[in-house]
């Protein structure tokens, strides 16, 4: 049977993950966003570039939800993106109010699905997906990690001269300024990077690492980065629908984990599928827990904000 994935928002990531879907061919995708003709316009193009691209994946746009009837994924990309000045926070209220709305709808007519979030201010509204929908956190994962470890895993290839395939890097935390990059778990071919860098090469990739969002901002003026947060979901749908069994560094509603409770965090965790399969935990040294915290209190503080 061909999987459904649905994609709510067909702006930039949206529609740009939904094209890498039917590249990997790996589900039919249907497309939701609020402005008239949109879905259905990005719907067409995309359909009508199967038969050059070689995929059998067919396309749906919509501005109701009927279509996203059974999906397996649900993607929530809808809301507002960071122009500059703006913190993921400035979106806070906004965003709510969509992810809110969007969330009552989908669990309607998906209540099997998993969702994975990547609406702004990431952690909250993963948090708030999961409270509106009631699904188990299991079926309730927030994107970051993998987009933050993918910009450290091009800064190191960079400074390194070296495939970015050899490259592997863990961002935890927060989805923010505060995002905790593991220099000590991040290697090349093997090699902790730690051994082959000097620790101001280190201190720059991490700063750049933590302002990667905000680069892109500055340079595009007018929205945030999209392909490689849309390669970034891609990875995550890919490994539910595959059951890959899969570990990738994604926010997570912890139960203990790491010492948190009650809140999304961006940790290890393994994905198949079901959606999350366990939370992996890591050693972290005493510094590295303390930034963790920091982070973790930063979610704490813009989820206190939230009434839901
Ligand atoms: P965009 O503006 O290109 O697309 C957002 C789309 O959502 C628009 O087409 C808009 O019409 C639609 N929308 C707004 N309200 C809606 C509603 N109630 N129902 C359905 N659709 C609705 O923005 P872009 O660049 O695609 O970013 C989307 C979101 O993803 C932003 O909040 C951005 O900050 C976030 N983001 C998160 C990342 C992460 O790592 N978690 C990475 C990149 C973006
Ligand atoms: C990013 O990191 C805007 O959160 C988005 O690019």
């Amino acid at each position: 049977m061909r999987r459904k994935v649905s994609i709510i928002g067909a702006g930039n990531v949206g529609a740009s993950a939904a094209e890498r879907i039917a590249l990997r061919r790996l589900a039919d995708v249907v497309m939701v966003d609020i402005i008239e003709g949109l879905p259905q316009g990005k719907a067409l193009d995309l359909n009508e570039a199967g038969p050059v691209d070689g995929y059998d994946a067919r396309f749906t746009g919509s501005n109701g939800y009927e279509a996203t009837k059974g999906s397996d994924i649900v993607v929530i990309t809808s809301g507002l993106p960071r122009k500059p000045g703006m913190s993921r926070d400035d979106l806070l209220m906004k965003n709510f109010e969509i992810v809110k709305s969007v969330t009552e709808q989908v669990a309607r007519q998906s209540p099997r699905a998993v969702l994975i979030v990547v609406s702004n201010p990431l952690d909250a509204m993963a948090y708030t997906a999961l409270k509106v929908s009631g699904f188990p956190r299991e079926r309730v994962l927030g994107m970051a990690g993998v987009l933050d470890s993918a910009r450290m895993r091009f800064f190191i290839a960079e400074a390194l001269g070296v495939s970015v395939e050899n490259t592997h890097a863990f961002v935890l935390g927060g989805h923010g300024d505060t995002m905790v990059p593991l220099p000590r778990y991040s290697t090349v071919a093997g090699i902790p990077i730690t051994e082959l860098l000097t620790k101001e090469a280190i201190d720059a990739i991490v700063q750049r690492t933590r302002d990667g969002g905000i680069e892109v901002v500055n340079l595009l003026k007018s929205g945030s980065a999209y392909y490689a947060p849309a390669s970034s979901i891609v990875q995550m749908v890919q490994a539910i629908l595959l059951d890959e069994h899969r570990i990738l560094p994604c926010a997570v509603y912890l139960q203990g984990e790491y010492g948190y409770r009650d809140l999304f965090v961006g940790v290890p965790a393994r994905l198949g599928a079901g959606g999350l399969e366990k939370v992996v935990e890591i050693t972290l040294a005493a510094e590295e827990k303390a930034a963790l915290d920091r982070s973790a209190a930063a979610v704490r503080e813009s989820v206190s904000k939230l009434a839901v």
